[in-house]
Formats: C-alpha cells, sequence, structure tokens
C-alpha cells in the first residue's frame, strides 16, 4: 500500500515538474517570439539570441512553403527561375532584413497592392522590339559586361542595341546594373536568375521571364515571416549564431 502510493507520488511529481518546464518552455518562447517582431527589423541581426531563435522557427517554415522553389539548400532554381537566396545579391532593394521580409509579405506580381511589381520584362523578340541576329548581338554585350568571353564585333553593334533600340537601359540602367526598385537584374553581377549561358539569355530576352511569387502575408505569422527574413538575412550576410541564452 505505502509502496504503491510513493509510486504514485513520483509519478505525479514528475509530471508536474514536465508540465512546469514545457510551461517555461513555451513562455521563453513566446517573449523570444514577442522580442523577434518588437525589435526594428534592422536591429535583429545583431541579437544572435534572435538569430538563434529565427532559425528555429523559420527552418521548419521554409522547408514546407518555400524550398520546393529556392531549394532546401536555399541556393535556387533557374529552371523555375527562383533566385538563390544566400548568395547577397539582390533583385529587389539592398537585402536588408526589412527589404526581404517585404517580398516575403507581399510577394512579386502576386496581384497583392503591395507587391514588386513596377516593370515586367518584356518579351523584347516576339513583341518584335528586336529580330533574332540583334538579340544575339545583344547576347554578346550581356556576356562581355559579365565579364565573360564574348565576340567583340557583335557586343558593339549589342551594345548600341542596349542603349537605343532595344530599350535595355531603362530598366536595366545604362551600365547594366539594373535598378533594385524595379527587380531588374544588374546584368554585370554574373549572377543568374535563369541562367547566363547563351541560350538562356537568349530566351531571357526574347520571350521576357515574368518571374511569380505569392504572397504570404495571409499564410504566415509575423512571427514566421520575421524569423524567415532574419534567417535569410544572417545566411546570406554570414551573420554569427551563438547558442541561444
Ligand atoms: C512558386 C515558387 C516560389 C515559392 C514557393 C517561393 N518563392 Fe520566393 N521567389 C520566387 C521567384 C520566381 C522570385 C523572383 C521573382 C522575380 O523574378 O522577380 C522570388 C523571389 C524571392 C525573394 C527576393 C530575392 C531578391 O533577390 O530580392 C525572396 C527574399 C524570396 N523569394 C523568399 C521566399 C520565401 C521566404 C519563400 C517561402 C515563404 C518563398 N520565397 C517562396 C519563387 C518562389
Ligand atoms: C520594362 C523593363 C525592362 C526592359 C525594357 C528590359 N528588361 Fe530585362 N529584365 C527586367 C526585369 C524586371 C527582369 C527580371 C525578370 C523576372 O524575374 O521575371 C529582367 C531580366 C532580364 C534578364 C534575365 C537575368 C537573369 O538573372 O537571368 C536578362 C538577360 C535581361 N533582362 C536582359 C535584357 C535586355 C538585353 C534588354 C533589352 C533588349 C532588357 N532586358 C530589357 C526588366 C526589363
Amino acid at each position: 500500500m505505502a509502496a504503491n502510493r510513493t509510486r504514485l507520488l513520483i509519478v505525479a511529481g514528475v509530471a508536474v515538474l514536465v508540465a512546469a518546464a514545457g510551461l517555461a518552455f513555451s513562455v521563453q518562447r513566446s517573449r523570444l517570439a514577442a522580442r523577434l517582431v518588437s525589435t526594428p527589423a534592422e536591429s535583429t541581426p545583431a541579437d544572435p539570441t534572435l538569430v538563434k531563435f529565427a532559425h528555429q522557427i523559420a527552418a521548419p517554415v521554409y522547408a514546407s512553403n518555400c524550398a520546393r522553389c529556392h531549394g532546401a539548400d536555399m541556393k535556387g532554381s533557374q529552371v523555375l527561375g527562383a533566385p538563390s537566396l544566400v548568395d547577397n545579391v539582390w533583385l529587389y532593394d539592398q537585402g536588408r532584413v526589412s527589404d526581404i521580409e517585404r517580398t516575403i509579405l507581399y510577394g512579386v506580381r502576386s496581384g497583392h497592392a503591395k507587391s514588386h511589381n513596377i516593370t515586367d520584362m518584356p518579351a523584347v523578340g516576339r513583341l518584335g522590339v528586336l529580330n533574332r541576329g540583334e538579340i544575339y548581338q545583344v547576347v554578346q554585350y550581356v556576356l562581355q559586361i559579365s565579364h565573360r568571353p564574348a565576340d567583340a564585333a557583335m557586343a558593339e553593334k549589342g551594345k548600341a542595341l542596349f542603349k537605343d533600340k532595344g530599350n535595355c537601359f531603362d530598366c536595366h540602367a545604362p551600365d547594366g546594373t539594373g535598378n533594385p526598385d524595379y527587380g531588374s537584374a544588374d546584368l554585370t553581377a554574373n549572377v543568374w536568375t535563369y541562367g547566363g549561358d547563351t541560350a538562356s539569355l537568349f530566351k531571357s530576352i526574347r520571350d521576357g521571364r515574368h518571374g511569380k511569387m505569392d504572397a504570404y502575408i495571409d499564410k504566415l505569422s509575423p512571427t514566421q515571416i520575421r524569423a524567415l527574413a532574419l534567417d535569410i538575412y544572417s545566411r546570406s550576410h554570414k551573420v554569427q549564431q551563438v547558442a541561444a541564452r
């Protein structure tokens, strides 16, 4: 009898301890979640506890929502036109935490009123702005400004088309470095959303690409979205991670 009662007491005691530990853990988590969203976005990378916490929250959310396009390794997919998120080369804005967060919240050409949607790369070939031969000349010029082997004579003609008939300068800037408000790729960085070989460049210019990404504002919580933004920022900027305090 006495032995039974002792056993019961031990079991009850352990249960209380486990519940208390669970409660402490969830209080700690909700405190960190509140700190993550209330800290100004640009200050979060300087807080190693938040960086670590963001990674814990972001990893499963990324795996189930983002990996199918941006890849499990976050290096993107040229077939899907989903850019690498770890290379610190950004289509939109400067790649600050708030910039990344904005893209996740509202998406790209998503139909959301706040989505990135100022321009769309036109189907320069299909619309007849440039003919096939001219597109090949512009391709040689793009190869040249991205510091890869190019046919100099063709590139010279492509350069004129870039600044004149092709209207490329209007969105990619006269020097080809792109415009972060438009998400028009920096053509000189030799980092490609769709591919930097002749065939991929030809296709980009002939057809346009019309890249799209959904808005996540109604699909994920503010904590999850901030966690993703900070995690992507810290991976692409190699922010030091230390154990959570
Ligand atoms: C259906 C495919 C798809 C899914 C799913 C997707 N993305 Fe994207 N994402 C894209 C495409 C395509 C672009 C580039 C759009 C363009 O061409 O401008 C992009 C762009 C981005 C950018 C901007 C990168 C830059 O260089 O400025 C970020 C950040 C981003 N995605 C994060 C995410 C996160 C985080 C998720 C998950 C919550 C996610 N994406 C889910 C396709 C996707
Ligand atoms: C109206 C604006 C606009 C004009 C004009 C324009 N582009 Fe673009 N371009 C973009 C945008 C925006 C993107 C990103 C497209 C996307 O992700 O769907 C892009 C993407 C590209 C890409 C793909 C880059 C990559 O990372 O794979 C190439 C190459 C390119 N443009 C070259 C050109 C050339 C050459 C011209 C002129 C013949 C031109 N563009 C004219 C806006 C423009």
